[in-house]
């Protein structure tokens, strides 16, 4: 019986005419879409048929069975999920592509033959919109800088600046990926765009202002110079309160000292003859009056200071 049947199947096979084939709707599928494997061309009237992953024809291949003409018309198979279903056609259709999904599939259907096809089915993603980085935070003059476009499931990128062709001068990565430009001028400031395509989609990033700095040593020079300014106003300003209280220090405190001590003279050699040396630089002609009281009652004192 068994064998009986391969043979019929065998000569069924042969018999079976051209022109099926099966058709992908659509001809990209996207993950999270749908796909309908299409059967096209069946002549005759459809008896049943079945699916199967890879590209045997095998029971523990199986997705499901399909007989339009009972109810329900449609049995899984071992491999079956719930995504896929038959239709009364000979199709089948899968809903929620995942990436896993890719690969062989193959129908078998009997009508007053038998036809086999297999097809390979592709599961594709669209690109992510590119975002544009750039190697510095802060890009100075004769800095090698890079811009690099992020972006995921790409095949091909391009770039522009201001709405035109990258400059000769930048170097491309050979995927595309990473423009570098050697030691930057102010010329490369502009706006840089990024677009990533593959063959189902195409995203274009937001656009990337480079703004190119002085250099920090310029920075550091002014900075310095500053500095070397604000340094020097100080130490004037230091200077003159200094000098201002030595000189109030020297001269106008003694003499409010001699005019208070006045009475008091004797008591302290050493001090009035000082205070009156002081007072005499200033005063020479007035203040005689405690010079010439210093020299009678403390002479020992004013001896051992002028040896
Ligand atoms: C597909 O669906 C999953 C889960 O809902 C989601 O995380 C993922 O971003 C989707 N992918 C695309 C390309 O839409
Ligand atoms: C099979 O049926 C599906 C769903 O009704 C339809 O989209 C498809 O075009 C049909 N295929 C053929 C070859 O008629
Ligand atoms: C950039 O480098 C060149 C030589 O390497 C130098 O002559 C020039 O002054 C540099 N420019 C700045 C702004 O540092
Ligand atoms: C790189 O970009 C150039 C010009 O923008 C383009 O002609 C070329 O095909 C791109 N190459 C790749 C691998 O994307
Ligand atoms: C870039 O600058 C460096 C030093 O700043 C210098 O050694 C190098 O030759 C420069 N390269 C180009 C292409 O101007």
């Amino acid at each position: 019986m068994r064998g009986y049947l391969l043979t019929v199947f065998i000569s069924l096979w042969m018999e079976s005419g051209y022109g099926t084939d099966v058709q992908l709707i659509p001809s990209h599928p996207l993950v999270n879409k749908s796909v309908t494997l299409n059967v096209r061309g069946i002549t005759g009237t459809l008896r049943y048929f079945r699916w199967y992953l890879g590209s045997r024809i095998d029971a523990a291949n199986q997705i499901l069975h399909y007989n339009p003409n009972v109810n329900p018309p449609q049995l899984p198979g071992v491999q079956y999920f719930p995504r896929a279903h038959g239709l009364p056609n000979g199709s089948l259709h899968i809903s929620d592509l995942a990436h896993t999904d890719q690969g062989m599939y193959t129908v078998m259907i009997l009508t007053g033959g038998m036809e086999r096809l297999t097809v390979h089915l592709p599961v594709y993603e669209p690109v992510t919109k590119p975002v544009i980085r750039c190697s510095s935070p802060h890009p100075k003059v004769n800095e090698t800088i890079s811009l690099i476009c992020e972006t995921a499931n790409w095949e091909r990128i391009s770039w522009s600046k201001d709405s035109s062709s990258l400059p000769s001068r930048a170097d491309l990565s050979p995927d595309n990926r990473t423009v570098t430009l050697h030691n930057i001028t102010f010329s490369d400031t502009g706006q840089y765009q990024c677009e990533a395509k593959n063959t189902v989609s195409r995203s274009v990033s937001d656009i990337f202002t480079l703004v190119v700095n002085y250099n920090e040593p310029h920075m550091d020079n002014c900075a310095a110079s500053m500095a070397g300014i604000i340094c020097g106003t100080i130490a004037g300003i230091a200077l003159i309160i200094c000098t201002t209280f030595l000189l109030y220090k020297k001269y106008i405190l003694p003499k409010r000292e001699v005019q208070k001590e006045q009475p008091t003279e004797g008591q302290d050699s050493y001090r009035i003859y000082y205070n009156v040396y002081a007072a005499t630089m200033a005063q020479p002609a007035k203040e005689e009056l405690p010079y010439m009281g210093l020299e009678y009652p403390t002479q020992d004192t004013y001896s051992e200071l002028t040896h």
